[in-house]
């Protein structure tokens, strides 16, 4: 009995009061998110791993079976561009100074000891946009569940007159292009493989960039970006930007240094599928991420997707690509895959119909419910697939697969992953029959 009470004796001595209090002072909690809570909210920033399916087995339909596809693929993960990468080397710094110079700062000991260690030294700004490692593993690894899906469609073994593979004019596509093809044909084959002259200006993988009308009108127009701006003065993003002011306990951030905070947590995360997600993310909560994240998709809503009629017509020249590689007796290929970027995805998302809601999404819809999630629709590696089955004594049938998931698009029956292929060109024969390109795009003035 008496031998436990000597132990204590030390032990009160050493535990002087000032003592116990640095030790409650350095251990305050870390954030309880956690990294699926993050992953999920990175809008166009999300990483492709966070909404794969790794179902990776053949869909089989009786009597059909698959003998054309034609896919267009977002590139992977790649680095932030230029403004964000210097922004973040001068306002990012001075945060951080200023919270390691916090007595007390809001962050347990990993945290503390992750965000001593932060910096952005490494990364260059004219290293803006390249595709990561992060990037090259996600189109390998969908490359590799394409071709367990559909082995017989997509050999093994390279042909020119097989696969018909394209990229833009940019690091990341190439490379992403370059992944992928590894996934399909293992990296010891792919400097055999014929790419056509990569152009920055694409009329199919990058049509908008020949639109100038939609320059104009859309992207250029101030009016596009009211519903993303006017949602900055909306409850929900006050208490995210309140919210990130009383964790860091730094009362002058600006929703713009939030905007940065949330961005380069994006990324960071992104980035590293074996490490804990970026100490940036630490001073949100789920609902600070979620208007973060909704500010992000109200502006690709009214720059890239339903907002403006124009925006989304003009992707009729990738549709009409589509119908041309597998609704054509003599095709280039069996196969078709492009690598281009998240504009071209979602104004194709948006001329198919796909995560349509009932009304055009407003500043005021945070609480309303939607379907146009760009952390679902358009992460990076976003892939847009269509899959032409050919049937025994019944007509031709596709297969649509956006994110290597089923679609059913209006128009198709409801009832079937499977579309007849002659309902699918009827419901786009607009698209392709009057798709007067130069006429939609000649600038009104
Ligand atoms: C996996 O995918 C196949 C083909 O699409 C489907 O038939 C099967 O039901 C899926 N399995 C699960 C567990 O979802
Ligand atoms: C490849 O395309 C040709 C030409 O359309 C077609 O006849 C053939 O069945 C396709 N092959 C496979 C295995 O899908």
């Amino acid at each position: 009995m008496l031998s436990k009470y000597i132990w204590f004796i030390p032990l009160l001595l050493i535990l002087t009061p000032k003592q116990s209090q640095l030790a409650t002072a350095d251990a305050a909690a870390c954030s309880n998110l956690e990294r699926h809570e993050i992953e999920r909210r990175l809008s166009t920033k999300t990483p492709y791993r966070a909404i794969a399916n790794y179902n990776d087995s053949a869909p089989l339909y009786d009597g059909c079976h698959p003998t054309r596809i034609w896919a267009i693929i977002r590139h992977g993960t790649r680095n932030p561009s230029k403004a964000v990468i210097l922004h973040a080397k001068e306002r990012l710094v001075e945060i951080q100074a200023r919270l390691l110079a916090q007595s007390k700062p809001n962050l347990c000991a990993d945290e503390l000891k992750q965000l001593r260690q932060w910096s952005w030294a490494h990364i260059d700004a004219d290293d803006e946009k390249l595709l990561v490692a992060e990037g090259e593993d996600e189109l390998i690894e969908l490359a590799e569940r394409m071709q367990l899906r559909f082995p017989s469609l997509l050999p093994d073994l390279y042909n020119p007159e097989w696969f018909y593979m394209k990229y833009t004019a940019t690091q990341r596509t190439l490379k992403s292009a370059q992944s992928f093809a590894t996934g399909l044909f293992g990296r010891h084959r792919i400097h055999a493989i014929n790419y056509p002259q990569p152009l920055h200006r694409d009329p199919v993988l990058r049509f908008y960039k020949l639109c100038s009308r939609w320059k104009t009108d859309v992207d250029k127009n101030p009016e596009t970006m009211f519903n993303a701006r006017s949602f900055y003065a909306e409850p929900a993003m006050q208490s995210a930007v309140a919210h990130v002011r009383s964790i860091t306990k730094l009362m002058d951030l600006t929703p713009e240094d939030v905007q940065l905070m949330y961005t380069v947590c994006a990324f960071e995360t992104a980035w590293q599928r074996r490490r804990p997600p970026s100490v940036w993310c630490r001073f949100f909560n789920v609902a600070a991420l979620s208007a973060l994240e909704f500010a992000e998709d109200l502006e690709y809503y009214w720059n890239d997707g339903y907002g403006y009629e124009l925006t989304h017509r003009i992707a009729c020249p990738a549709i009409a690509d589509m119908f041309a590689a597998i609704d054509t007796p003599r095709p280039r290929a069996n196969a078709t895959f492009y690598f281009t970027h998240s504009g071209t995805l979602l104004k194709m998302l948006a001329h198919l119909g796909v995560a349509r809601d009932e009304r055009p999404l407003t500043h005021k819809d945070f609480e309303s419910g939607r379907l146009w999630r760009t952390s679902e629709i358009d992460a990076f590696a976003t892939n847009l697939a269509f899959v032409r089955y050919d049937c025994i004594e019944r007509e031709p049938r596709v297969l649509v697969m956006h994110q290597e998931r089923a679609v059913r698009l209006p128009g198709c029956p409801q009832d079937d992953d499977l579309c007849p292929l002659s309902t699918l060109r009827r419901n786009y024969a607009d698209s392709v029959e009057r798709c007067d390109f130069e006429a939609l795009c000649q600038a009104a003035n």
